[in-house]
């Protein structure tokens, strides 16, 4: 080729510059396409490397020539660059000024507690407020400790009371918090003051108010000159605390082994406010609160001096009370895992099972 078909060879490719740079989609192309005309390889660089073959005279001109076109092509590019700079730059603009750092969040879905958990909660804080320790047993528990130390008797009637899960171990899942009155008072002697929050186990027909699995919260408070009238005021005052507001509440006799005497204090049935419905089986009233003086055998068997110290237990039932709390009418809702009944317990009782 000689200088004038180089010149012209250079116009071509400098004439088809701007109309490539311009459909340039990014800055990725545009470095492309910069290596594809200026690089080694590229359709004008390649032209360097062509310098050698024209005559010794002429090779400054060719030279000059191929450097100006490049050094023109370049500015292009640079410029189409900038271009492309200040539009990414505009567009971090629009972004920042779109975002409103005052605006709340996405809301995260978030698990709440269980209603039953809720209650035990709060009617722990009751009772710390009160003096009282909280403690716990374990659901497999021994004959001994379940029935024999809270004056049940292989041979005693009372056995049949409670329907027993009994394990091929010789245990039993417990069927009352109970035995932890019993556990506690080897543990720490008296006076005691002590709550104990847990899951019991029946072997029972399931219906509305009754299930397999429940829980209780054990109350023992042991000292000297304790009588049935601390038990009640004690009752009275953490009922109305849980419910936020004065419950009617009345006490009946009950027969239970291990207090003398034993009582039931039964709580306004919050489902229809005393008229009576299926939850409180028509009579408007809710057992919640079987209790009593400690039996002195009870007091024996923990090694208490029942000379000096007497006592008294309660065993509040905690999903009923739970089920009071928040009108959730039947007592299965609470161990069938459904969400809606850990989300809103109020929206379960009032709108599911009306
Ligand atoms: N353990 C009894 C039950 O589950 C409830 C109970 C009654 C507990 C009287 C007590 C009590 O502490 O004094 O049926």
């Amino acid at each position: 080729m000689d200088f004038d078909e180089l010149q012209n060879t250079i116009r071509t490719i400098e004439a088809k510059v701007p109309g490539v740079l311009s459909d340039a989609g990014s800055i990725d192309a545009l470095r492309s396409l910069e290596s594809g005309i200026l690089g080694k390889k590229g359709s004008l660089g390649s032209l360097i490397a062509t310098i050698g073959r024209y005559p010794q005279d002429q090779r400054g001109k060719v030279g000059q020539a191929i450097n100006a076109a490049k050094g023109r092509i370049k500015g292009l590019i640079e410029k189409r660059f900038k271009e492309f700079q200040a539009a990414d730059a505009a567009e971090e603009v629009d972004a920042a000024a779109a975002f409103d750092p005052t605006l709340p969040g996405d809301p995260i879905p978030m698990g709440a507690v269980h209603p039953v958990t809720a209650v035990q909660w709060e009617v722990e804080r009751i009772f710390e407020r009160l003096g009282f320790t909280v403690e716990a047993g374990p659901a497999m528990e021994t004959e001994y400790n379940n029935f024999d130390a809270l004056n049940i008797p292989d041979t005693h009637p009372a056995r049949d009371m409670q329907d027993t899960f009994w394990l091929t171990n010789g245990m039993v899942l417990r069927t009352h918090t109970s035995p932890v009155q019993h556990r506690s008072m080897l543990k720490f002697g008296a006076p005691l003051r002590v709550i104990a929050p847990g899951q019991c186990f029946r072997y029972e027909t399931v219906d509305a108010s009754h299930d397999t699995t429940f829980y209780q919260i054990e109350g023992l408070l042991i000292d000297r000159d304790i009588s049935i009238p601390n038990l009640i005021a004690m009752a009275k005052l953490l009922l109305n605390e849980v419910m936020q507001r004065e419950v009617k509440v009345r006490v009946r006799p009950g027969y239970f082994p291990f207090v003398e005497p034993g009582i039931e204090i039964d709580m306004n049935c919050e489902i229809c406010d005393g008229v009576g419905c299926a939850t409180c089986k028509q009579s408007g009233w809710v057992e919640v609160l079987p209790a009593g003086m400690v039996h002195p055998s009870v007091l024996k068997a923990g090694g208490i001096d029942t000379e000096q110290y007497t006592g008294f237990a309660f065993g509040l039932g905690l999903t009923r009370l739970a089920m009071m709390k928040y009108g959730i009418r039947d007592i299965r809702v609470l161990n069938t895992g459904d969400l809606r009944a850990l989300v809103s317990p109020r929206r379960l009782g009032g709108v599911l099972l009306c």
